[in-house]
């Protein structure tokens, strides 16, 4: 077991670099498998979730190579149609765009239930079987596995009535090769959407619209392999930018696109944090003691749900009460409970949280209850006086690429340190 060991109470100093972005990666790699080729995929970020991913793809037959860390060799032509390994499914979330590609590609898909970051509350996936359907497939359950089948895929125009990020990238991955064409409206639009479109596209797709509310796609018949390279990880980026302004520090934060970054930006600067804007780079600095804002979570463009935990942890320490509000996920307050050991004043009144600010918090021994609560327990134990020690960060490493070492580099003290897994020390004493 590890966990990470933080001294906190310093300033961030210097300059971080932003690796590829974890849910692009996600939905890019399983679109691969929509034909039968070659590809060079740069930018890809070296985290626990996108090497199971690759995993997942070697078990179905394709050859995956390293040309560098983050370089990717994907050769899928010994791709063969069948059952995704459950073992290998079963614990990442992402693994539902293997339904997805396989269907599209296949016309027939079976794929263990998604499982990955757990906020206390359901993850439903009944607009992506929805998706599905509209194009014709017939969706079942079968040993905790997702069926879905086929006898062709026929382009339908599918309302979304919530906006789903995973339920359009699904459809986009089913829809590229029905037949006719397919509209998906009220689509999600963040980064990553069109990012998986811009890569269908060089892979010969045609699909206008990613990144707004309506999303067309005319289905071809074959795709191909290209080179391409993954947009920066924005929840990175502005996890970092938010350390920056929490701990009172000044971090030019590197390999960045600034347009993804607005609304985080854009409440940093509500706060008194002073963000600076480049080509591909974005720094952020706070003199002193910041005050409090309120935030609403909300789809692309709004503040995404992927920085609330983080920026909550920012709020405590500020002045004044902030009010932040989560309406994407019903129950994404759970590390408030390791926040309160820390010193937050925090309540939690249905989907909001009332944050009071304080002066201070104080090192504590917490958990990461999943991957952006880790990222706020290391901004809080980053501000915190005293030592802060983070346990369960597997659910970090699923998403933050060489934490210790950007953060070490920036002048921050955290060490990952190993200690025994106190059940196996029980048993062995029994
Ligand atoms: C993606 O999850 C991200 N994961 C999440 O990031 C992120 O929090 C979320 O989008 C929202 O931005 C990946 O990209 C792998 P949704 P996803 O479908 O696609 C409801 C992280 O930290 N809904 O946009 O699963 C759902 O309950 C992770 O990197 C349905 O009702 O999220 C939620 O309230 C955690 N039915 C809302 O829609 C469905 O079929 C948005 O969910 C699907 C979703």
């Amino acid at each position: 077991m590890e966990k990470f060991v933080i001294k906190g109470n310093r300033p961030l100093i210097g300059e971080i670099d932003i690796s590829g972005a974890k849910n692009a990666a996600v939905a890019i790699l399983p679109a691969t498998l929509l034909a039968k080729d070659v590809f060079l995929i740069e930018n890809v970020p070296d985290i626990r979730d996108i090497n199971s991913m690759l995993q997942i793809l070697e078990s179905m037959g394709a050859q995956i190579s390293y040309a560098n860390r983050s370089t990717v060799k994907i050769d899928t032509r010994h791709v063969q149609p069948g059952t995704v390994d459950y073992e290998l499914t079963k614990n990442l979330r992402a693994s539902y765009y293997l339904l997805g590609a396989m269907l599209g590609m296949y016309n027939s898909a079976k794929v263990a239930m998604p499982g990955g970051c757990n906020f206390g509350g359901v993850r439903p996936i009944d607009l992506h079987l929805k998706g599905f359907s509209a194009l014709g497939a017939m969706i079942s359950t079968d040993g905790g596995m997702i069926v879905a089948k086929a006898n062709k895929l026929l382009g339908a125009s599918i309302y979304f009535d919530k906006v789903s990020v995973g339920a359009t990238i699904n459809v986009m991955l089913a829809a590229v090769k029905a037949r006719g064409i397919t509209i998906i409206e009220n689509a999600a639009r963040e980064p990553h959407i069109v990012d998986l479109a811009n890569f269908l596209n060089l892979m010969g797709a045609r699909i206008k619209g990613a990144g707004t509310e309506v999303i067309k796609i005319e289905g071809v018949g074959e795709l191909h392999g290209c080179n391409y390279s993954i947009i920066p990880d924005q929840i990175e980026a502005g996890t970092y930018m938010v350390a920056a302004a929490a701990t009172c520090g000044d971090l030019l934060i590197k390999n960045v696109i600034p347009k993804h970054l607005d609304p985080i930006s854009a409440k940093l600067r509500e706060c008194g944090a002073t963000v600076e804007e480049f080509d591909d780079s974005i720094r952020v600095s706070a003199g002193g003691r910041l005050h409090g804002c309120n935030i609403k979570t909300m789809p692309h463009p709004g503040f995404p749900t992927d920085m609330q935990p983080q920026f909550t942890v920012l709020l405590s320490l500020c002045e004044g009460i902030s009010i932040v509000t989560d309406s994407v996920w019903d129950n994404r307050f759970r590390y408030v409970d390791q926040l309160t050991r820390m010193g937050a004043q925090i309540q939690i009144e249905g989907k909001a949280a009332i944050v009071q600010g304080s002066a201070a918090l104080k090192g504590a021994p917490v958990k990461a209850d999943d991957l952006r609560a880790g990222a706020a327990m290391i901004i809080a134990g980053l501000c915190a006086k005293g030592t802060t020690e983070i346990e369960d960060i597997i659910h970090i490493d699923r998403g933050y690429e060489d934490v210790v070492k950007k953060l070490t580099a920036v002048g921050a003290t955290i060490a990952r340190v190993n200690f025994p897994d106190p059940q196996n020390v029980v048993a062995k004493r029994a």
